[in-house]
């Protein structure tokens, strides 16, 4: 049922790589889960197809912008979790897709704090919101932050959206060479091989914390609806 987008005008801030990620994690545990490649680019449908994948991840291209509503909603009612991966631009699609959403998460890369375009998403959140009467969920996710320096520099990060009132989600993507590794064998993250893959237990420690934290803001964001 719920409906999380990765949202952010910002090319390469991690809206696709969060998106894989979720996607295995919840897989691996079994979950029933769909992915709604919105984005023209097509990463996660040329994922699928470059691979040997045997998750049980479906994906959904929308082709035709004008498609995106239907293509969510019907999603949502077949499968248990609708990851939506939207394009790198400010679209009517983009904001029909948020409008629709459980919970919005804003990539923004951690180490850059180009807090542009997710200012931008959260302009864009406050008004669908408005024009929804009900305030849309949403958090800014630290993505490509350095594992050594965690704590310093994103503490900085972290002052700085706080004293803006941005929340954001207590689970920062490290850069890993794994992130990149699923893209290049088509794999998910789980079924990389572990003898080959830098730090892979440390890579799926943070994917399940960061599905973890987002499994809790669904169920409390549930309870207020
Ligand atoms: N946590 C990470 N660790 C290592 N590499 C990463 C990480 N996050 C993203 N990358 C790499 O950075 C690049 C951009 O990431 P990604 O494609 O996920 O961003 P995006 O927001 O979806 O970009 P676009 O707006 O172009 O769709 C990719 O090459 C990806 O492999
Ligand atoms: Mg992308």
């Amino acid at each position: 049922m719920p409906v999380i987008s990765f949202a952010n005008p910002k090319g390469g801030a991690g809206k696709t790589t969060c998106a894989l990620l979720l996607a295995g994690q919840i897989a691996h545990r079994g979950g029933k889960v769909c992915i709604i490649d919105a984005d023209p680019e097509r990463w996660i449908s040329q994922w699928l197809a470059s691979g040997t994948s045997s998750s049980d991840i479906s994906v959904k291209s929308v082709t035709d912008p004008d498609m995106i509503i239907d293509t969510i909603i019907e999603a949502s009612q077949r499968f248990a979790f609708v990851i939506v991966d939207l394009e790198g631009t400010a679209s009517l699609a983009v904001a029909q897709a948020v409008g629709l959403s459980n919970l919005v998460l804003i990539p923004l890369q951690g180490a850059s704090m180009d807090a542009k375009g997710a200012a931008k998403t959260i302009r864009l959140i406050e008004s669908q919101s408005k024009m929804l009467g009900r305030q849309l969920e949403y958090r800014v996710v630290l993505t490509r932050t350095n594992a050594a320096l965690m704590t310093r520099s994103l503490r900085n990060v972290r002052a700085q959206l706080d004293a803006a009132g941005v929340p954001v989600l207590s689970t920062p993507i490290v850069e890993r060479a794994a992130y990149r590794d699923i893209f290049d064998f088509g794999l998910t993250l789980t079924e990389l091989d572990g003898s080959a893959t830098s730090n892979h237990p440390q890579a799926i420690q943070n994917a399940e914390e960061f599905l973890e934290e987002v499994i809790t803001l669904l169920g409390k964001s549930g309870e207020t609806e």
